[in-house]
């Protein structure tokens, strides 16, 4: 089948940019389908890190076609820092393609992601800040303004003007700082000219590829437990990150996808707000999170991170189809005594079927663990499985047992080159 979908398993930053990376080698196009710049993809090559945020993480090959495609939210100052980057680097984003069908971010919708978490208080959700949600709120309303919608130079400036001014009232009335319409019209008027040569129908561009036999690679940002209806609502993100958001942020349909990869660490992790079963609090908690390097791509924060939880990734298999697993970081579990494997819950002393449904009880269950023993010798070098320590395989044969799915890729590193294939499936 032409067509394999990425997606996070858990609450994002798995290391999906890495496997998509590697996969990008046997596909002709990387297409992200959701989310915007609330994303942050790390590749590194040769110690050379690259982040990316809207960029699709295929860029760093001069054979891929990097594609935004229609379900993506595109905040246009980003999109040319990262381009600027990128091609002072010597990565030409020439071949880059954004679809006229993906919404527009503006300063406005910045302002009131900031405007809305302050007001929730304690109860906020933990947003980037980068105006994510309140982009897709106006597209699900009906008044965003679309990339398409640059190529008719005077209409849209007329647009951004009026959707301006209605904002710069709202914002007030919610005692939000005076927006300057003059300047945000000519500044996006002008990043409209230098998108528009990127401007294309990716829906039909993405079509006649598959029709020409090429193969697309569907990027997801985010992850499955951050889906607006499938993650824990309502500390998620605006978009569908799940397979299925690859349908609809593309255009293409299901009976394309032939693999979907679902991404997860050998441990977990979460920013922001949120319930997280398995979350460590005591000295094994700060230890992920300084040997994983837990801090956030895009906002600096601490991560929150704990042990593995085998009843996510069964719910992840579920609403996403999930064909294999990559399982990244292992290397950063060098040096446990121990390691636990969260394998079920339970609330009140009885067993939970499937994934809870509210946060509410999600934050009152008890992770049920199975122990594996750790290793000490470091895991970076590893790439072959008959070189891994007994406790390495264990882990990884226990995820497969539980799961239910194989795990393929294993990652023991930053690097392009760190990793090793675990089971026949990749
Ligand atoms: P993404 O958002 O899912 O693409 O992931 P991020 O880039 O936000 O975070 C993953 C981090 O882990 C990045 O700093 C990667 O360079 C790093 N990383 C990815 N795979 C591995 C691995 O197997 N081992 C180690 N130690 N680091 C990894
Ligand atoms: P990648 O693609 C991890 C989290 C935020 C917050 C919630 C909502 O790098 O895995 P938003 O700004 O989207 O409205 O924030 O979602 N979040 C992420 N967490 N990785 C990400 O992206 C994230 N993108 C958003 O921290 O809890
Ligand atoms: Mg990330």
């Amino acid at each position: 089948m032409p067509v394999t979908v990425v997606v996070g398993a858990q609450w994002g930053d798995e290391g999906k940019a890495k496997i998509i990376d590697l996969l990008s080698k046997e596909h002709s196009h990387v297409v992200r389908y959701q989310g915007g710049h609330n994303a942050g993809h790390t590749v590194v090559v040769g110690g050379e890190r690259y982040a990316l945020q809207l960029i699709p993480s295929g860029v760093l090959y001069d054979h891929v076609v990097p594609v935004i495609a229609n379900g993506v939210v595109v905040d246009l100052p980003t999109l040319f820092d990262e381009i600027d980057a990128l091609e002072t680097r010597g990565h030409s984003c020439e071949r880059l393609v954004v679809s006229s069908r993906a919404h527009l971010i503006f300063p406005w919708h910045q302002a009131h992601d900031a405007i809305a978490e302050a007001m929730r208080g304690d109860d906020k959700i933990g947003t980037t800040l980068k105006g994510i949600g309140p982009a897709y709120a106006d597209k699900a309303r009906r008044v965003g303004l679309r990339v398409g919608d640059v190529v008719d130079e005077s209409t849209f400036a007329v647009n951004v003007r009026a959707r301006a001014e209605a904002e710069d009232g709202e914002l007030r009335a919610k005692g939000g700082e005076r927006l300057d319409v003059d300047a945000i019209v000519d500044r996006f008027v002008e990043l409209g000219r230098r998108v528009a040569p990127y401007v294309a129908d990716t829906v039909s561009f993405l079509h006649e590829a598959l029709e020409r036999g090429e193969h697309l690679l569907l990027e997801g940002a985010q992850a499955t437990f951050l889906d607006l209806d499938h993650g824990t609502y309502p500390y998620v993100t605006s978009s569908n990150p799940i397979a299925g958001g690859a349908s609809v942020g593309t255009g293409i349909g299901p009976r394309e996808i032939g693999r979907v990869v679902g991404i997860t660490k050998a441990y977990t992790t979460r920013v922001g707000s949120g319930p997280f079963p398995t979350e460590l609090l005591d000295d094994d908690g700060d230890r992920l999170v300084d040997v994983g390097k837990e801090f956030g791509t895009v906002t600096g924060r601490r991560r929150r991170a704990g042990w593995l939880d085998c009843v996510m990734l069964r719910h992840a298999v579920r609403l996403n189809s999930l064909s294999e697993l990559a399982l990244t970081k292992l290397d950063v579990l060098d040096g446990f005594d121990e390691i636990e494997v969260c394998t079920s819950y339970e609330l009140e002393g009885v067993p939970v079927r499937g994934y809870p449904d509210r946060v509410d009880v999600l934050a009152r269950v008890t992770p049920v663990y199975e122990t594996v023993a750790g290793w000490s010798g470091p895991l970076g070098d590893v790439r072959a499985p008959d070189a891994l320590p007994d406790g390495a395989r264990h882990l990884l044969d226990l995820v497969q047992r539980e799961v239910g799915v194989d795990v393929g890729v294993v990652g023991v590193g930053a690097d392009r080159d760190d990793y090793f294939h675990w089971s026949a499936a990749t």
